[in-house]
């Protein structure tokens, strides 16, 4: 029944689609000369990371519900993330979507991907560094 649908249901998003939004940005990140090294350095099974992120995706776009994991703490994890390393994720991001969606559904994924870009700057600003290292080594625990 229409008024059972979620709200996203009009962009049609699914999982092979999520899979190939997931693989090419991926594949994207690996060879920039920016946030490759970053990821490089810290992921050593990128098919593992893949289908951890594709699960991600899932439980934000289509509500399933199968991620459980601490973004935000990961990320606080990171040392010296800058505003423009969000902003270079956010626009490969935004290649890789253009190159697999339709715009309807890379809005979805990308005004959610912004927000969320927005949340861990806005906390990674408001704990300052010296907050920040004294937090670290609990966070990396969690
Ligand atoms: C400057 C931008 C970003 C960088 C450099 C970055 C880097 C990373 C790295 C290196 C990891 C793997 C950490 C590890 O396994 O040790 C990771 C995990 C992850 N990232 Fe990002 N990220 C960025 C932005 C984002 C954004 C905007 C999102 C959401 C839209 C996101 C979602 C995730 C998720 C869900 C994980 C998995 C966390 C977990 O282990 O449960 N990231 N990121």
């Amino acid at each position: 029944m229409a008024f059972l649908s979620p709200p996203d249901a009009s962009e049609d998003i699914d999982r092979p689609l999520i899979a190939l939004v997931v693989q090419n940005f991926y594949a994207r990140v690996r060879g920039d000369a920016v946030l490759g090294p970053i990821f490089n350095t810290r992921i050593e099974d990128w098919p593992e990371h893949e289908a951890k992120i594709m699960r991600f995706w899932s439980s934000v776009l289509l509500k399933s519900g199968e991620y459980h994991g601490s973004p935000m703490q990961v990320h606080l994890a990171i040392p010296n993330l800058t505003g423009s390393d969000f902003d270079r994720w956010l626009a490969l991001f935004d290649q890789s979507l253009s190159e697999v969606c339709r715009p309807d559904q890379a809005k979805a994924f990308l005004s959610r991907a912004a927000r969320i870009a927005e949340a861990f700057q806005f906390v990674r600003a408001a704990q300052g560094p010296e907050v920040l290292s004294a937090l670290s080594p609990r966070l990396s625990t969690l």
